[in-house]
């Protein structure tokens, strides 16, 4: 496993983490492509294969996952840096107490080492939820704070609005979806602030299992943009490369998508799973390494999409 350290915070994390917004979400699957034995074995074999930071959310199957998760570390808390998310709408001072609180109770935990803003919310001032924060922290219930799909000028005005450091943006970023490194990957490398990149498999289609006549059936997945006819013609290609290269190291095309997002300066990454054969598999991204070659051609493939979310 490869570590790096989250922002300027002293935590020790992993550079592939497990992503669980799965748990517990019927959108995408749960209950019926997988269940909830096969989510804590999940949880398991990533603890075993040395993975030290999850990521839920309040939000993620309305409590579930964070249910999950804490069922899932009962007697071994201390082995992870746990990391979950509040909804905009938790953002006043009192409802961010509210939501911190039923966070703890569901992950069974005294602690969030991380506690991250799920989005920007436009009602509540910065300067009350980053006060809220901050006394979550001196209180001791929160080790570090996030924030999550935050733009340049708001992550610039929380930082202005807290009193310590902001540590990490989770944002979006794939080799399909760079959109992040024109201006907030630039930002984050310059102030110390960890990206952490989801959906960093595009949501499974880099790994490779999809094609046009194979495709997602759930919910989620089927509103997402990116498998729209027209953005899967700009798709493939990119996926042949990242299979070709693959094969060159023996390695998936998953393994490829992830080695080469961890591979930016300041970025890991959480992809989701729903069994422990897919965690297995996104743990060993890191045991090899792209040639500047092959970063390259990855680069280049995947440099010019445009890609239609409308
Ligand atoms: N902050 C935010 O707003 C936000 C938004 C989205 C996600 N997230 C976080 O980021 C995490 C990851 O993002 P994501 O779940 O959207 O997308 P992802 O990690 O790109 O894709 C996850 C999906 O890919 C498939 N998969 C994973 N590993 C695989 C493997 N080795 N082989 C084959 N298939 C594999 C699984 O679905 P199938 O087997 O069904 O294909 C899995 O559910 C989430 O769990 C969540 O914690 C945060």
């Amino acid at each position: 496993m490869e570590y790096t350290v989250l922002g300027t915070s002293d935590l020790r994390i992993t550079k592939i983490g497990l992503g669980t917004w799965q748990f517990g979400t019927e959108g995408w699957g749960f209950g019926q492509d997988f269940t909830e034995q096969e989510a804590l074995a999940t949880v398991d074999r990533a603890l075993a294969l040395g993975i030290n930071l999850i990521d839920t959310a309040e939000v993620y199957g309305d409590g579930r996952s964070e249910e999950i998760v804490g069922k899932a570390l009962a007697g071994r808390r201390d082995r992870v840096v746990l990391a979950t998310k509040v909804l905009p709408r938790h953002l006043r001072a009192r409802d961010l107490v509210r939501a911190c609180d039923e966070s703890l109770r569901r992950l069974n935990t005294d602690h969030i080492d991380l506690y991250q803003i799920h989005w920007p919310d436009s009602y509540v001032p910065l300067s009350e939820s980053m006060a809220g924060l901050a006394r979550l922290v001196e209180q001791g219930k929160v080790g570090y704070v996030g924030v999550s799909n935050f733009p340049v000028p708001l992550l610039r005005a929380a930082e202005d609005a807290f009193s310590g450091r902001i540590v990490s943006n989770q944002v979006r970023y794939n080799l399909l979806q760079r959109e992040i490194e024109n201006e907030i990957l630039p930002y984050c490398r310059e102030h110390g602030i960890t990206v952490i990149a989801y959906s960093p498999l595009a949501q499974g289609l880099l790994t490779g299992k999809y094609d046009r006549n194979h495709l997602p059936a759930d919910k989620i997945r089927q509103q997402n943009p990116l498998f729209r006819e027209e953005n899967l013609e700009q798709v493939f290609p990119v996926i042949d490369v990242v299979r070709e290269i693959g094969k060159e190291h023996g390695a998936t095309p998953a393994q490829v998508a992830l080695h080469w997002v961890t591979q930016q300066d300041g970025v890991i990454a959480i992809p989701g799973a729903k069994r422990p054969a897919q965690v297995e598999e996104n743990a060993g991204a890191l045991e090899w390494s792209l040639s500047p070659d092959e970063l390259a051609r990855l680069d280049a493939v995947s440099a010019d999409l445009d890609l239609s979310y409308f």
